[in-house]
């Protein structure tokens, strides 16, 4: 068991591989990205288990329209049903959804259910963050115009207006898949996360893949510049 100063209470994952998945099965990609909505779900529900009080996870990039079409609309489908799916075992489970990325900019349904979705789990005590939409850059660069505009530039500043200003500080960072990149995600907040690669592809990550993360970033030395 993580010791409480060493839990991680912040964890983002860029959750990687599923196009891979399915080749390998020489299934359609689409079932790879339906997989991956099951390993998002046992993963949620093994939140309660963890000292993680938030958990990140990219779901599609602003770069992600560059797929073909037929590959987006499936996401978005798979978007939606999760959605409607899985909103009462949030509710019951007392998770929380936040969205990080220009997700207003969706498709009217997927903004209407997602803005239901905020208002029903506004309660919950444990934070799901969802990047929709999401890119860095923009963040970063919507949250400098936003202080500017307030006439004040400053680290703080910025920070108040980046998607993640309600959430904690970022502790560890995962990607799975075996690629070493961080792809546009939260580059502002990564700034002294811990970081972790693994070799597996999404569709494949279990809640002891979490549990095996946690214990990683506990034996990590984090310096914060200091020593
Ligand atoms: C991640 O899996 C899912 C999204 C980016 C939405 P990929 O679809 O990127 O899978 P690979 O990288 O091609 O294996
Ligand atoms: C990052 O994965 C985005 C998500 C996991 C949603 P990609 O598969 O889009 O990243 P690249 O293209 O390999 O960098
Ligand atoms: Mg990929």
């Amino acid at each position: 068991m993580t010791t409480p100063d060493k839990a991680a209470r912040h964890v983002a994952i860029i959750m990687d591989g599923n196009g891979r998945w399915a080749k390998r099965r020489h299934l359609p990609r689409a079932m790879g990205h339906r997989k991956g909505v099951e390993a998002v779900r046992e993963l949620v529900r093994s939140l309660k288990d963890t000292p993680v009080e938030c958990l990140t996870l990219y779901a599609f990039s602003s770069e992600n329209w560059k797929r073909p079409e037929e590959e987006v609309d499936d996401l978005m489908n798979l978007m939606r049903k999760f959605i409607k799916s899985d909103l009462p075992e949030f509710i019951a489970n007392d998770v929380r959804l936040h969205i990080l990325g220009d997700w207003r900019s969706l498709a009217p349904d997927i903004v209407e259910m997602l803005e239901d979705a905020l208002a029903q789990t506004a309660q919950g005590s444990r934070t799901l963050a969802v990047a929709l939409n999401y890119g860095a850059h923009a963040e970063i660069t919507q949250a400098a115009r936003k202080a500017a505009a307030e006439g004040e530039i400053s680290q703080e500043s910025i920070e108040r207006h980046l998607f993640s200003a309600d959430l904690p500080p970022l502790d560890l960072l995962i990607r799975t898949s075996g690629e070493v990149r961080l792809s546009n995600f939260l580059l502002w907040q990564a700034a002294y996360a811990e970081m972790l690669f693994l070799d597996v592809l999404w569709p494949d990550f279990t809640p002891d893949h979490l549990t095996g993360a946690l214990a990683e970033f506990a034996e990590r030395e984090r310096r914060f510049g200091g020593r």
